[in-house]
């Protein structure tokens, strides 16, 4: 239901600070919440955008593991990482916070207490899956094992992600750990749950009867399927040292699930923000909630923070979730760890000055519907084609043309009668371009009422289109002998379209509307949108006699070479340094059951003697402690058969055999290659039975 309002909470969803922010970040959720923000605030509303990291939970936890250092370092590290570059792209938050704040685990704790006083969670001991050699329960994230319905060799224990279903660990087939590799066990462990099926009346009420038409549909079907299923508790705790402590006296080792204290860190964002005042923002009903997310927290924010938030008791709930499919990227799933992405801090140092492009095609583009491609012809595309050919060059026309013919001193604003054939032309090329224009910006502004911003700056565009077809069709330069006061109506009118575009640009592309206004030479924005708005039509924005100020090109095109080189460092490793250092880049990941498969023992040589008519192969015979075999490895360069005698090596001892030389390999030697070629002997750094495993 849409409802009036003195105000408005805008969320963006809180980032994961575990690597750089990428386009399908900017594009899922910041761009699309910035442009919003931008239109509330040009409207005169009291509004606070809110974000900040999320730096709790299992990625982060796993991420700090692959970077070898703590999880507080590692959060910093991205946390000033990624709020750099969010405020170098120009998203306008009004905070960008960050989870681990003191302020946050307050707000959490005095959370999950009021709730936990009202008797509302359950508390249930049950048995987890536990790695005895790291001594720690596993996070679902950390097994793996087959996946019951689909028999996905590597699901994960909260899902497969072959088949899509959400899984549980006890139902995965062979777990095992991911951190030791080992086959988890069972053990007893108390945890807090919330009872979500209890809401499932107050869901349908509020959710199903009352967002069925507000609501985009791909939000509202993936809530209504999600109650039709049924809902079922959830935990809200974990055995974990990373987070925030579970506020009871008998927790112990326990921190509160990320999904449960992130969400919350919005309201603990806006305390810091707003102080004292900040209760009004959250616990008003006649504040707006609005959370702007990506598609895969869908159900955290429409059906469990809701939950929770009506289980506190005193806050309100959202009004809408504008949530963005996914972005990929030239065709493929945008990945962090193969490095497929365009990284924004990149992107800001090798396109500099060019913020106001990547938002103009990332909104153009906007998954708001379905999945959406990024590929850098299209940018370039939709740069050149689109934001040089049409917007820059009307603007840039008027102005040039009001220079050449009146000094850059706006002309008289006097309609001029049609008497004769060519006045004629141009009033009905002006009553023309008129109605096209009022069209424009109220389908604009329908659209941002509506976050269909695609949409809505696709008649931000209509604005400049419908101004070139008004100059096409009343070529001014062609009456400045015959009819100067004719000139002086159209480019005035002209003027008044590229102010109206000035303005209008500001949701959608902040600095190119600051340069337009700028080259106009003062134009009052805030009472110029609002008239916009208020209206939704075109106002005055410059006033005769008013001179402005010398043109300059808005956009320039992007260059051929400019996205050779970045479709070319797609392509490339993750780093340049490690290819120039002649190491072999990453091959692709695997997963620890790929690893599983390979049976890597230490053999013990027995013999050893050069192969005949080969000067790279030995024959050696070795002992397994399962058999002896002979074993070809291509070594002879750099081990001499009496080098090798008695030497303990590591064999992968079930590779199929190979023919080679037109004797049988029965296995592969270990061996180290720098980037020189140089081979050395892979060895147990002690002595070691025959048959010993290696994993
Ligand atoms: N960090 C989560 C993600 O990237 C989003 C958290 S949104 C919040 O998917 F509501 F929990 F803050
Ligand atoms: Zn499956």
């Amino acid at each position: 239901m849409t409802k009036s309002y003195k105000r408005t909470t805008v969320t963006a969803a809180l980032p994961y600070a575990n690597g750089p922010l990428h386009i399908g970040h900017i594009a899922g959720a910041y761009l699309p919440s910035d442009t919003y923000v931008r239109y509330l605030r040009l409207k005169g509303e009291d509004v606070v955008f809110i974000c900040g990291s999320d730096e709790h939970g299992v990625a982060i936890n796993l991420g700090a593991k692959k970077e070898g250092v703590s999880p507080k370092q590692f959060v910093d590290k991205y946390h000033a990482l990624m709020k750099k570059a969010f405020s170098d792209f120009g998203i306008s938050f009004d905070i960008y916070s960050r989870t681990s704040n003191p302020v946050h685990y307050k707000t959490a704790q005095e959370f999950f207490t009021t709730i936990y006083q009202k008797g509302i969670f359950l508390e249930e001991v049950s048995d987890q899956y536990f790695d005895e050699q790291e001594g720690i329960f596993l996070a679902d994230r950390y097994i793996t094992g087959t996946c019951p319905n689909c028999k996905h060799p590597n699901a994960y224990g909260d899902q497969c992600e072959k088949c899509g279903s959400s899984l549980n660990p006890r139902q995965l087939i062979n777990p095992r750990s991911t951190i030791s590799g080992n086959p988890p066990v069972l053990k007893p462990t108390k945890h807090w749950y919330f009872p979500l099926d209890n809401y499932e009346n107050w869901l349908k009420e509020w959710l199903i009867e009352g967002h069925k038409t507000d609501w985009t549909t791909n939000v509202y079907g993936q809530c209504r399927s999600w109650i039709d299923r049924g809902l079922q508790p959830r935990s809200i705790t974990r055995d974990m040292d990373w987070g925030i402590p579970v506020p009871l006296p008998d927790a112990k080792g326990k921190v509160l699930y990320v999904w449960f204290d992130a969400p919350i860190g919005y309201i603990s964002a806006t305390k810091e923000l707003k102080g004292t005042d900040w209760e009004k923002y959250w616990k008003d009903p006649e504040t707006r909630l609005i959370h702007f997310i990506g598609k895969d927290n869908i159900v955290f924010h429409c059906i469990i923070f809701p939950c929770m938030l009506r289980a506190e008791g005193s806050f309100i709930v959202p009004d809408n979730v504008p949530a963005n499919e996914f972005l990929n990227l030239e065709g493929e799933k945008i990945s962090t760890s193969r490095n497929h992405a365009v990284w924004l801090h990149e992107y800001l140092e090798e396109f500099p000055g060019r913020r106001d492009e990547l938002r103009y095609v990332l909104t153009s583009i906007s998954p708001e519907t379905k999945d959406a491609d990024f590929t850098w012809k299209d940018y370039q595309q939709r740069v050149n084609s689109e934001l040089v050919a049409i917007l820059g060059n009307f603007v840039n026309r008027v102005m040039v043309l009001t220079w050449k013919y009146f000094d850059g001193v706006v002309p008289s604003d006097k309609e001029i009668p049609g008497t004769t054939p060519v006045r004629k032309k141009i009033l009905d090329a002006y009553r023309q371009a008129h109605t096209e224009l009022n069209q424009s910006v109220k389908e604009m502004i329908r659209g941002l009422e509506e976050f269909r911003f695609r949409e809505a700056q696709f008649h931000l565009m209509n604005i400049a289109r419908t101004g070139n077809k008004f100059l096409a069709e009343t070529e001014p330069w062609k009456l400045a002998n015959e009819d100067k006061d004719a000139v002086g109506a159209i480019l005035n009118y002209a003027l008044t379209v590229v102010g109206n575009l000035g303005v209008a640009c500001q949701p959608f592309l902040p600095d190119t509307a600051h340069n337009i206004l700028r080259q106009l030479n003062g134009v009052d924005l805030v009472n110029n949108w609002n008239d916009l708005w208020k209206k939704g039509g075109l106002v005055n924005t410059v006033t005769m006699g008013h001179k402005i100020d010398k043109p300059a090109l808005l956009f320039r095109n992007i260059e051929d070479t400019e996205i050779e080189r970045q479709i070319e460092k797609l392509k490339k490793p993750k780093s340049a340094m490690t290819e120039s250092a002649g190491i072999k880049p990453l091959k692709p990941e695997i997963t620890i059951d790929d690893f599983a498969k390979l049976d890597i023992r230490i053999g013990k040589v027995l013999a050893a003697e050069r192969v005949e008519k080969s000067d790279k192969l030995l024959k050696l015979i070795i002992d397994t402690g399962i058999d002896q075999r002979t074993v070809l490895s291509g070594i002879s360069k750099h081990y001499s058969p009496e080098d090798m005698l008695g030497k303990q090596v590591t064999l992968i001892a079930n590779l199929a055999p190979r023919k080679m030389m037109g004797m049988q390999s029965q296995g592969m030697v270990l061996m180290a290659e720098d980037s020189d070629g140089k081979l050395k002997l892979l060895q147990p750094d002690a002595d070691v039975a025959p048959g010993s495993t290696v994993s």
